[in-house]
């Protein structure tokens, strides 16, 4: 039996495994209850007292250098197919630090949320756009300063291009593939050419509105505005309406929100006024309608756009528009609670 067991250890030293089945194989054969060294131990119980210690000895030191042998190769095959060694578990799910939606993002979606409620669909459009959505179509004078280098940016190699200024371009588009009722907002980037401050930047996100129908009035404008700014910054927002001018409504208005830090009874951000400018709307100039297509004796409409930067800072309190663009994770991560 000690013959036996002194050849089984040779052959354990010379053994080398190329895959992992090989090294199983191995296992198997010395290790499992059927295998060798189980029946080495069955063995043992008949092997005469004299003997008894040594064959002992011997089995155990044969169990141990299968054990040494197993471990051995089971790293160096790992090492080989680049798992380097048996401490990496590749099974463990990875550390992925959560991400946080973007704060412009965030109330983006509120904003959409909030209409779409009320019946508004959704519509994109072109960041580049051609001089008639942008502003032929919706009444801008050929000498309005909007189509000025100064104040926006033309593609060089094409004059009759140009960045979007705003998202109106798209409810252009809308108006000219369908006929009323449309009610639609359309959110986008949109470019202007303009210095970068706390308070103004040359790339900016807009949430844009239209609602054209049958007797669209005034009053529905208002009515769909308050529901919107109450929703958005709390049922006891107070809205009122400046007189204003846009060259594609008529009447124009600027909607001011009271303001939602001090409740209206004065601070900084709304400079001791208790209000906050939020967006520009008015009803839709019978001339756009006209230059889309829309029979503008049977239909009116409403229309009022909005940055979505302005109501991002003023909702979380941002005081330097510049923060949004900057992708600062220390900025960025405060927004993890939100949706
Ligand atoms: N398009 C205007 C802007 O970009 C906003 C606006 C939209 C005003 C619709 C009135 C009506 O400033």
């Amino acid at each position: 039996m000690k013959d036996k067991i002194n050849h089984l250890l040779a052959e354990v030293e010379a053994f080398s495994a190329e895959n992992t089945e090989q090294l199983e194989a191995f296992r198997i054969k010395f290790l499992s209850k059927k295998g060798i060294i189980p029946s080495l131990f069955a063995d043992f119980k008949s092997v005469p007292q004299e003997d008894r210690r040594e064959t002992g000895r011997l089995i155990n030191t044969l169990k141990q250098a299968v054990q040494q042998k197993i471990i051995f190769l089971k790293d160096k095959l790992d090492e080989q197919s680049g798992m380097q060694g048996s401490t990496l578990d590749l099974s463990l799910p990875a550390e992925t630090p959560l991400g946080t939606r973007h704060p412009l993002s965030i109330v983006r979606n509120e904003i959409i949320d909030i209409f779409s409620r009320i019946g508004f669909s959704v519509s994109e459009g072109p960041e580049i756009e051609d001089d008639f959505h942008n502003f032929t179509a919706l009444n801008f004078p050929e000498e309005h300063p909007a189509r000025d280098m100064q104040d926006t940016f033309f593609i060089e190699k094409d004059p009759d291009l140009a960045l979007r200024t705003h998202t109106s371009s798209v409810q252009v588009r809308v108006m000219e593939k369908s006929q009323p009722p449309i009610r639609t907002i359309s959110p986008g980037r949109v470019f202007r050419n303009e210095a970068i401050s706390a308070r103004a930047h040359c790339i900016f996100h807009q949430v844009e509105g239209l609602y054209v129908d049958e007797n669209v009035s005034f009053t529905d404008l208002k009515q769909t505005l308050f529901y919107f700014a109450r929703e958005l910054f709390g049922k006891h927002t107070k809205i009122r309406f400046r007189p204003s001018f846009f060259p594609f409504t008529e009447p124009s208005a600027e909607m001011d929100v009271s303001c939602n830090i001090c409740g209206g009874k004065g601070c900084n951000i709304c400079k001791y006024t208790g209000w906050v400018e939020i967006l520009g709307c008015g009803m839709v100039d019978p001339n756009v309608l006209e230059a889309c297509h829309i029979d503008n004796e049977k239909y009116t409409g409403f229309a009022f756009g909005m940055g979505i930067e302005r109501i991002t800072m003023l909702k979380y309190q941002v005081n330097d528009l510049r923060l949004f663009f900057e992708n600062d994770l220390r900025f960025l991560k405060q927004f993890q609670a939100a949706r």
